[in-house]
């Protein structure tokens, strides 16, 4: 690696289209190429981002790219494992969008790949490089004072009916492993981890199952509604769907207030807000406050510069592949008893 990370993106979908802008604008970032299964979307994709022909290039060849340095990985849910794996073999470091995986043993394999190549490997939740996610782990695990005391609740919901969209089927598929619970419920149960540092000792969840894609046998989860106890005996209280707008917000309830925020994974850039709500028992007294993040950034652009710090500087990134283990052990413990599992 020279003075900055060159970095390839894998797959030439919605979110690769959305996030390539960033990378350029990231700290320490460049983007070099692009990688498709079809060789002709890859050219059309580098040429819509000004890049030159030579930028695109088939997915095996993105293996064996010099200019690479780092990767990308936007691919469907199901190809996240086998390619994290066999880009950190062949010397890349990973961003890999979630959800990693639904199998706690394959998020191990990731892991070991990336400490036997001694590389960087971070599955994709950017909104944890958003300073108001910092307020709510602050809030949470460190108890900030003014705040609102010991967290004893989490309750989070990500519902939004994608149906209309255009990629809509791979969200539905549940050979490529959509599903609410992983492409949204990863969300909230990423951020109850999180904020709380700790893993839950406790899962309940059930699910209601859509039809199956043509030429499938089996359905996803079109809606989870899950629970976790943590050791602390703090609780999540979450609700995905992908054929619903039924909310997006999440709420931290403590002993002396409740921190509520509407953008907990997709903070504004600009000024993102958050409502406390104090109890009666707060060091101020009850009342409501609004308090304001200004310039925060966006998330993806902030995660992709805190990847190449942590590359630059050989350390940790967040999250880290440990943490994705906790993650999709929890996952595959859900999709397990909502019977929408693989
Ligand atoms: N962090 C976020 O905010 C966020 C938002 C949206 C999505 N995501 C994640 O990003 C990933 C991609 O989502 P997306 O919305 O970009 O999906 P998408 O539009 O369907 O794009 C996925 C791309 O993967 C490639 N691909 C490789 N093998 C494929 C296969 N067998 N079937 C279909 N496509 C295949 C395709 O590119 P080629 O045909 O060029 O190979 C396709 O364009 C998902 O894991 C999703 O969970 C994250």
């Amino acid at each position: 690696m020279g003075e900055t990370l060159r970095w390839g993106i894998l797959g030439t979908g919605m979110i690769a289209a959305k996030v390539a802008p960033c990378i350029r604008q990231a700290a320490g970032c460049s983007l070099t190429c692009v990688a498709s299964r079809d060789g002709d979307r890859a050219r059309a994709f580098a040429s819509s981002l000004g890049l030159p022909a030579s930028a695109a290039c088939d997915a095996e060849a993105l293996l064996a790219r010099s200019d690479v340095d780092a990767v990308y990985v936007t691919v469907p849910n199901s190809l996240h494992t086998p390619w994290s794996v066999r880009l950190l073999e062949a010397g890349k470091h990973v961003i890999c969008e979630k959800p990693l995986t639904p199998r706690a043993e394959e998020a191990r394999a990731v892991g070991a790949a990336a400490a036997k190549a001694g590389r960087v490997f971070a599955e994709g939740f950017m909104y944890l490089h958003h300073p108001q996610t910092d307020l709510l782990v602050r809030a949470g695990r460190e108890g900030e004072p003014g705040l609102i005391g010991r967290v004893r609740t989490v309750v989070a919901s990500f519902c939004i009916d994608l149906r209309p969209r255009p990629n809509a089927w791979t969200r539905f598929s549940h050979r490529l492993e959509g599903g609410a619970m992983l492409d949204l419920g990863c969300y909230p149960l990423s951020l109850a981890r999180t904020v709380l540092g700790e893993e839950p000792v406790h899962l309940g969840a059930t699910a209601r199952e859509a039809a199956p894609q043509p030429g499938e046998s089996r359905g996803v989860d079109a809606l989870t509604s899950f629970s976790a106890r943590f050791k602390s005996e703090a609780v999540l209280h979450a609700l995905c769907a992908i054929d619903a707008n039924a909310g997006v917000f999440a709420e931290l309830v403590g002993e002396t207030g409740v921190l509520r925020t509407e953008t907990p994974f997709r903070a504004d850039p600009v000024r993102a807000e958050l409502r406390l709500t104090r109890f009666e028992n707060h060091p101020r007294g009850a009342g409501v406050e609004t308090i304001v993040i200004e310039n925060g950034g966006d998330r993806f652009v902030n995660q992709f510069g805190a990847f190449a710090r942590a590359v630059r500087e050989r350390r940790a990134m967040t999250p880290t592949p440990d943490w994705s283990v906790g993650q999709a052990a929890a996952i595959e413990t859900i999709t397990g008893m909502t019977g929408c599992g693989w």
